[in-house]
Order: structure tokens, then sequence, then C-alpha cells
């Protein structure tokens, strides 16, 4: 039954009934309930990217980040474990972190002197005698994430003590990250602390783009290959693989038809530096090697927030370079969200290399990159339509049907050697709707149930299980 105003409950109800014929309510990117139900469900729940382990390399070192609209403090404690403690002070509920990154050995509260260690303990107060003597300070430190783990150096945490193990709910998307993340013994480095900007727009705008939507680099990023930044031409770029890697996330590879075509290899990385990749037993595997080397572009999005891209960049004439950024659509409220940007390099380029990667990463990804400020105004549209009372009494349900059967040229591939769901060119937007039934999923999960992290059956072509044991039986 059709309701006005849409309220949460029957927004799901319409992405519910919509998804399996790649339909979407627009009312999605716009409505004040659904987002409050998104920061309990999503956010509070699933697991949330924080942190590179660069960044915070020596015991002491913190960097203060946010989970939905909440800031916590990821520190690498005395016994060199990353924390993530919720920046509350237990006296009265001050923000105890005042800094956006440093070293300590302590955080003193700005309010009354509460002062915890690295742990979060609480290990004193000013004039304690007087004032607590004979207080339990095991029960009043500052109050931690219920899990936290790390995966290639990317740290993320969750709220939720129910929530699977972050490999669990990686899932296939593990087997990806490595592709970027796992191609040496050296590893990636973030360049540089993350720039941060604000748009007025919904964060599923970003997340969703970032699934894979390659569709609009020929309209909305014209200018970009007229100006000559991007190496790659249209109707090549197109080709390659959308990837439903496991539940919720999705990516897309521009990819060469053959290991013998011309064009950027490992992203156009330096040739000096791709050397160093190599497959490492129970590490990265041939496979997965193979499908790094043809790539051209990788763009992915874990849920929620959480995305990963690496391309080739031609910057002022020069040969062409890797750029990888990683960056998470931070939500403010339903209309607004802070992207959080990292420029990435693997720790043996050398500085001049890392240089040109960030430079050309900054004239394209960033907040003035040619790229970016393409993207974020069709964005603010979207939520500004979201919210309007005409998307809701006319019932504006978005088209995701691109690559459906019988809609477009994409296909499933049965012969592709990674995880997930794997369709041949990109002309397909079933990465997004992968994106979209795990939200629905979630957003209607009750608490302590998690719904389940293997596809079903019926999504996958020749109905085999691409779940957590398929992908250990691939490396
Ligand atoms: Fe932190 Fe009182 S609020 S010490
Ligand atoms: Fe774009």
């Amino acid at each position: 039954m059709t309701t006005h105003p849409a309220n949460a409950d029957s927004i799901l109800a319409d992405l519910a009934e919509g998804l399996p014929i790649g339909r979407v309510p627009a009312t999605l990117y716009g409505n004040r309930e659904l987002y409050e139900r998104e920061k309990l469900n999503v956010f509070a729940r699933c697991w949330v990217f924080l942190a590179h382990e660069s960044e915070i390399p020596a015991n002491g070192d913190y960097v203060l980040r946010k989970m939905g609209e909440d800031y916590f403090v990821v520190v690498r404690d005395e016994d060199g474990q990353v924390n993530v403690l919720f920046d509350a002070c237990v006296h009265r509920g001050v923000q105890v972190c005042r800094a956006d990154s440093g070293n300590t050995s302590h955080f003193r509260c700005p309010y009354h002197g509460w002062t915890y260690d690295t742990k979060g303990n609480l290990v004193g107060a000013p004039l304690w005698r007087n004032a607590f003597g004979g207080l339990d300070k095991g029960s009043n430190g500052l109050r931690a994430a219920a899990k936290v783990d790390s995966y290639q150096g990317l740290i993320f945490a969750t709220l939720d003590p129910s929530a699977p193990t972050l490999k669990e709910y990686l899932g296939g998307m593990a087997w990806y990250i490595d592709l970027v993340f796992g191609l040496n013994d050296a590893g990636v480095e973030v360049i540089g602390a993350p720039q941060r900007f604000v748009i007025a727009a919904n964060w599923k705008s970003g997340a969703d783009n970032f699934s894979g939507d390659d569709y609009h680099l020929g309209t909305l990023h014209r200018s970009v290959w007229e100006i000559g930044a991007y190496p790659i031409p249209f109707a090549a770029n197109m080709m390659g693989y959308h990837i439903q890697a496991s539940p919720g996330h999705s990516l897309s590879f521009s990819m060469a038809p053959t290991e013998d075509e011309p064009g950027p290899k490992f992203f156009a990385f330096p040739e000096r530096l791709t050397e160093t990749f190599a497959p490492r037993e129970g590490r990265l595997s041939a496979h997965q090697l193979d499908v790094a080397r043809r790539a051209r572009v990788f763009v992915g999005n874990v849920f929620p927030n959480f995305s990963i891209l690496a391309l080739p960049i031609i910057e002022d004439g020069a040969d062409p370079t890797g750029v990888l950024t990683i960056r998470t659509w931070q939500p403010i409220d339903e209309g607004h969200f802070e992207v959080w940007n990292w420029f990435c390099g693997y720790k043996n380029m050398t500085s001049e290399e890392k240089a040109h990667s960030y430079r050309s990463g900054l004239a394209t990804f960033s907040m003035g990159g040619s790229f970016e400020m393409d993207d974020t105004e069709p964005w603010i549209t979207v939520a500004r339509n979201g919210r309007s009372t005409a998307a809701d009494v006319l019932g504006l349900s978005l088209n995701y049907q691109m690559g459906m059967p019988g809609i477009g040229i994409a296909h499933p591939v049965q012969d592709w050697p990674g995880p997930g769901i794997a369709y041949w060119t990109r002309y397909e937007e079933g990465v997004q709707r992968n994106m979209y039934r795990f939200y629905l999923d979630m957003m209607r999960a009750e608490p302590g149930h998690w719904p389940d992290l293997d596809f079903a059956p019926e999504l996958i072509p020749g109905s085999e299980s691409y779940g957590i044991d398929r992908l250990e039986s691939l490396r």
C-alpha cells in the first residue's frame, strides 16, 4: 500500500518490490527517517573502515575517526594493539581527544581532568582521594568498539558484538582487496593526511557510484578525455568485468581482453615497482596476479561506505602513472556527507614516484580534481530530488536495469577466476543492485541477527556457491 509521506518502512517495502526488476525508489536518497535507521542498522552494525595501519605505525599514535556520525579514537597502545575508543568521557560525556592525530600515552578530559590510557582504562583524575577514593576505576574506562580487526593494513571496527568476523564480512571482497593491497611484501602506505570536504548529497550516491558506475564516464567526465588526462579510450574502458564479490560489496575492472593487449598494466604503476609484484604462497595466487596485471582500473565499494580506486592518470602530458585512492563517504545527515580521501602508494616506490602519483591524484580525485568536481554536482540533485514531495507522490522509481536479462550486452561469465558473480563488459548495474540487496537485508535485520553472507543460490550463474569456503579454495 502506498504511504504518503513516504516513511522508512514504505521505502524499504518499495525497494524490496523493486530490486528484482531493477527499480530503486528515489526517496532512498533523501528520507530523514530512513537515514535515522541507517545510523542504527548500518553504521552501528556493519564493519566500518577507520584508518590505514601506516597512519598509526608507532605505539601511542592515534587518529580521530568516525563511525556514522560519532567520533572514535583509533589508537595503537603500548603493546602495539589497535584500540577503537568512543570519544566520550565517562564522567560527563565530554569529547576527550581534541586533535585529528598525534602521539600520546594518555588522553586527559578537558572538563575535570579524568585521564585514560591508550587502552581506554581510567588511570586517574585530579584530587582523586577526595573526589573518588573508593571508586572502581575498572568500570569507568572509555567505551570501545565491539570488534576491531584489519585486513591488508585496512583497519575496520564494528559496534555490534553479534557481527561476523571481518573476514566473513568481507567474504569474496578480500580476494579483490589483495589485488591492490597485497601485490608485494612491502605493502601500501598512505601519502599524507586524508583530505576532507562536504557535499550536499546522500552518502549512498558515493557508494553507488564506486560500486561500478562506469557508464557515466563518457558523459559526465568527457572533458577529462578532452584534456588528455586519461589514457584509455571510452569504448575500451568499458571492456572489463563487473563483480558482485559478496553480498553488499561490489567492484568493477576495466581490463585488457588479453594479456598482450597494449595499454597500461597494473593500473600504470611504474614498471620498476611492478617487477616486485609476485605470487606468494598463501597470500597472493598466480590468478590474482594475472587479474591485477591486466587491470587498468579497479573501482569498488566495501559496504557501507569504504571505496577503493586504482587507475592510470596522465598529468601534464607525462606518461600515465597509477593513482590509488581510498575514501569513505561519511554521513552527516540524509542530505550531506563528508568525503575523507586518502592517497596511497606502495612503500617501495621512490619519493619521486610517490610525488608523481600524488600529484596525478590531486589533479583528478580531490576536492579540486577534474573527476571529483564532475561527480559531486549530479549527486547534489539526486539528494534534492530524493527528498522532494514530487518523488514521493509520483512514486519515482529509479532505473537500475542495465545488464539484466535481455537488456544490453553484459552477460554473466563462468570462467572468472575469482569469487563472486562476474559479468563481462561494464554496461551493467547488478553491482549496485547487490549493494542495495544487502542494504535492504541490514535495514530489516532484527538486533542480534545477521543476514546470510553467502549469495542466494538463485543469484549465482550455474547455481554454484561462491561463499567463504570457495574463497579459501581459490587462495
Ligand atoms: Fe570528563 Fe568530567 S567530563 S572529567
Ligand atoms: Fe565519476
